[in-house]
């Protein structure tokens, strides 16, 4: 790892796509976006040049415009081009899936038609266990095993509604729609936090016109170059970005 500002003390966990450091200070981790790309629950998996930055820098960008709008978050800030501060989460093992359009697994599941428009957009949850491979849950379930209290489930679901409407209306001023996305929040001093990231590789985004892809199904449908794709959207939204804070 090159020379940073901040110095990891000590690595916490290692995930598909990030590895997440302790650091001197015990309420602040340290994670870095690596340029590792999986799918299918780490089924197919590549290392991609510059796809930790690209991630990094949509991820800042997102989190940043959250704050901004009163939406509380784990990001404290940037330390390199792949790597940013957060504040430490006892993270909640749930998936909060937000759709606006029919993609993904919901077509293969319920009998939705891709492109479907869903009105008003839905909110699930999945189970967060890759051995068991991130089922959908009910809330029922998971006040049943603890894994989230009735107030919480009630924040999160109003957040994910909260965090979608911001982010269609930045997409939809480049001509792009947000077509679902994932968000996983957190546990620190009792408040909730909206933790992980949320980048190309979280979310689908379709251009209006033409419904192109510039997500992570490019590199889990092999539809083309993924870089390529990351690329475009940002430099789509980068523009925005000043625009909007
Ligand atoms: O696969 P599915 O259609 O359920 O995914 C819905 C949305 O959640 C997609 O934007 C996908 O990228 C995101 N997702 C994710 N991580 C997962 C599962 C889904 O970011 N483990």
């Amino acid at each position: 790892m090159p020379e940073l500002e901040v110095q990891p003390t000590g690595l916490l966990y290692e995930g598909k796509a990030k590895s997440v450091y302790t650091t001197a200070d015990q309420n602040e981790l340290l994670v870095v976006y690596r340029d590792d790309m999986t799918a299918f629950n780490g089924g197919k998996h590549d290392i991609i040049a510059n796809k930790g930055h690209l991630n990094a820098r949509a991820c800042k960008l997102f989190m940043t415009m959250l704050e901004e709008a009163g939406v509380a978050t784990h990001f404290i800030r940037m330390v390199s081009e792949t790597s940013m501060l957060v504040r430490k989460l006892h993270m909640i093992p749930l998936e909060i899936i937000v759709r606006n359009i029919a993609a993904g697994s919901l077509i293969v599941r319920y009998p939705f038609v891709e492109g479907q428009p869903l009105e008003p957009p839905t909110v699930t949850f999945d189970y967060k266990s890759d051995e068991r491979g991130d089922p959908m849950i009910i809330p029922e379930f998971i006040l049943a095993l603890g894994i989230a209290t009735a107030e919480e489930l009630t924040l999160m679901r109003k957040t994910a509604l909260q965090i979608n409407t911001i982010l269609k209306a930045f997409f939809d001023q480049s001509g792009i729609m947000l077509v679902d996305f994932k968000l996983e929040f957190g546990r620190s001093n009792g408040a909730i936090y909206l933790g992980d990231e949320i980048s190309m590789d979280s979310m689908r985004l379709w251009d209006k016109e033409t419904h192109e892809s510039f997500d992570k199904d490019v590199y889990r449908l092999g539809k083309g170059d993924v870089i390529h794709a990351y690329t475009t959207l940002l430099d789509r939204i980068l523009p925005l970005e000043r625009r909007s804070s």
